[in-house]
């Protein structure tokens, strides 16, 4: 048989793959030996909706599976997530009444948040607690600040307000505040009334590069500020989805006001900004998985389209690989439950 030269080349250098990248997929234990990015409970923040009264727990309808929990019911949810290894709860406050244009409500040191706060702590001192710093679900209008006649948000003074809410809080006992108002300035300005008063351990989790997205809508009901805020939107302080550079540019700012961590939101369709951020700064950065994408997911999971426990894996283990040190997640409770019982698809 003749065979050219260039057949004969050809087959010497393919008769078998240079490379086998599939032998170490092969079995599970190569590919635990090759896995470059894990996922614990201890990457986890499970965001909480709180409201009034004892022994309610009410579903949010745009996000199944989670409920709006008196202090008593949040007790039994704080003592789960210790179980369940969870570092940290992040409260936020569905407000029935009294919500005011200059939302006086927000610093109010009986309301609901410091309440909380101080349920949760004399309880479990050992559970970390963060309360959210904005406006949105004590104003009237549902704007994430003080507005002015033609509805612009005002910075100054927003901060003012965000600065007499951040140390209701603090003085509640609260481990972290998170502003995630985007006022130009506020970290500073919190950082400095802390420090004044001598708070110098409550740490500052910045929502440092938050866009103005349309995956928050589902947070809105369960706040109950989506019929206060009507058809207004939230361009004016909020990125645009548009920008990267600018995402830079205010976790710069943060960090020189004081920040001890940084954020991203939304998440999953802005890992690239997380990827930026983390390569550019390397402090702690986080990422929050938003109402919008747990709505999305548990839709589709509802509806039989996707896997429930491997999606949710999946998309958290996402946020490590794009360089997050944590997430902030509605999925938190069911994805440790799925790490304690081994059934983690990692
Ligand atoms: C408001 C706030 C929002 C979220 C957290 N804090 C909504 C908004 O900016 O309108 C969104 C969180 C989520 O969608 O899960 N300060």
């Amino acid at each position: 048989m003749r065979t050219s030269s260039l057949t004969i080349m050809i087959f010497a250098n393919r008769r078998f793959p240079a490379a086998r990248p599939r032998r170490m997929r092969k079995d599970d234990f190569s590919r635990r030996l090759m896995r470059e990015h894990t996922l614990t409970p201890n990457d986890l923040i499970y965001p909480v909706f709180v409201l009034a009264g004892e022994k309610r727990s009410e579903p949010v309808s745009s996000m199944p599976g989670v409920n709006r929990q008196s202090i008593d019911v949040l007790l039994r949810t704080a003592e789960e997530m210790l179980e369940l290894g969870i570092p940290m709860i992040s409260l936020f406050p569905y407000i029935e009444s009294g919500k005011t244009p200059l939302a006086e409500a927000a610093y109010d040191p009986e309301g609901l948040i410091p309440s909380a706060v101080r349920a949760l702590k004399s309880r479990f001192p050992e559970l970390g607690v963060m309360t959210d710093l904005a406006l949105d679900t004590y104003t009237s209008h549902g704007q994430d600040g003080i507005i002015d006649e033609s509805g612009y948000v005002l910075n100054d003074l927003t901060t003012e307000i965000l600065v007499k809410q951040g140390l209701c809080h603090a003085e509640a006992g609260v481990d972290m505040v998170g502003p995630s108002d985007m006022m130009d300035g506020r970290i500073g300005a919190i950082r400095e009334a802390f420090e004044n008063a001598g708070l110098i351990h409550t740490r500052i989790f910045a929502y440092s590069a938050k866009y103005a997205s349309a995956f928050y809508g589902p947070f809105r009901e369960a706040v109950g500020s989506a019929a206060n805020l009507g058809k207004a939107d939230k361009y004016t302080y909020q990125m645009d989805p548009a920008n990267i550079d600018e995402a830079v540019q205010e976790v710069a700012m943060d960090l020189e006001e004081g920040a001890d961590i940084v954020m991203i939101k939304p998440g999953m369709p802005y890992l690239d900004v997380i990827r930026r951020v983390k390569d550019t700064f390397r402090v702690p950065t986080y990422a929050y998985q938003v109402s919008g994408e747990y709505a999305m997911l548990q839709a589709a999971f509802q509806n039989g389209w996707l896997k429930r426990e491997a999606c949710i894996m999946e998309s958290l283990l996402a946020f490590k690989r794009a360089g997050a040190d944590g997430i902030l997640t509605y999925f938190a409770m069911d994805a440790a439950r799925l790490m304690k019982e081994g059934r983690g698809y990692y």
